[in-house]
């Protein structure tokens, strides 16, 4: 029974960046279902921009064309953790923002500033609008994007681990040997680290999660408890001003 003093979990922000293969996604998605919190994929944002680009026969290498179109797609992300969805001016680009073309244009499609801008937008208004709270995932969560966030995960894996789990994620034809995943990988992390605006960037106050001995379902138990003692201290605080 409700008693008369219970109050409603307090709204919280998780904020989970790292490179890709640390297992971002699957524990973020998970972390979400079990605590009842929004979900939301950064990646799959700055994939669908990279789609329409390309779809729209934008020059990728130059900057300034990407700049100048930079606000026309229409991203809507769908945050249920269950089910995430992403269109781009209506059209389901879940499946095609996977695709290797994509892949290997994301990083400079993501660098450019005035895409950033834009998305950075999407971004925070998603995770103001999230009633119980929202687990974030991404590059640039905790540093620029949500740097109030309450909880702030960064995930590391060796690369050796990363490109293995990247490899598993790959069907049919698309699935490289390790080695060629392995490269592809280290390449997109040092751009994605190098580029000048928000670069990939563990944040002063974020907790580091090295992933490379750990099974998923580890990684998920200790964000669980991360996020619980949280949002346990965030009430108490509530309960202690009113
Ligand atoms: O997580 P992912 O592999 O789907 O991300 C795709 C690319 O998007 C990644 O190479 C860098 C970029 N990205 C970014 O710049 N900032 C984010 N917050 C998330 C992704």
């Amino acid at each position: 029974m409700e008693t008369a003093d219970r109050t409603a979990p307090a709204t919280v922000i998780v904020a989970i960046d790292g490179p890709s293969g640390t297992g971002k996604s699957s524990t973020s998605k998970a972390v979400a279902a079990k605590l009842g919190l929004n979900y939301l994929d950064t990646g799959a944002q700055y994939r669908a921009i990279t789609w329409w680009m390309i779809n729209n026969e934008v020059d990728i290498t130059d900057p300034a064309a990407i700049a100048a179109v930079a606000d026309k797609p229409e991203i809507v992300s769908g945050t249920d953790p269950s089910s995430p969805t992403i269109t781009v001016d209506g059209t389901d680009v879940s499946g095609p923002i996977r695709t290797k073309e994509v892949t290997s244009r994301v990083s400079a499609v993501s660098a450019v500033p005035e895409v950033r801008a834009r998305i950075t937008a999407l971004q925070r208004a998603i995770a103001a609008a999230a009633v119980q709270g929202i687990v974030v995932e991404g590059r640039d969560i905790g540093t620029t994007v949500l740097p109030d966030a309450d909880l702030k995960i960064f995930l590391t894996a060796s690369a050796e681990a990363r490109a293995a789990r990247r490899s598993g994620e790959l069907k049919g034809k698309e699935a490289t040997d390790l080695a060629a995943t392995r490269e592809a990988l280290i390449k997109r992390d040092a751009a994605d680290s190098g580029r000048k605006t928000s670069p990939l960037a563990k944040a002063g106050d974020a907790v580091e999660v090295d992933t490379t001995e750990l099974t998923l379902d580890q990684v998920i138990e200790c964000v669980v408890t991360l996020v619980e003692e949280r949002r346990g201290a965030a009430e108490g605080r509530e309960k202690a001003a009113k």
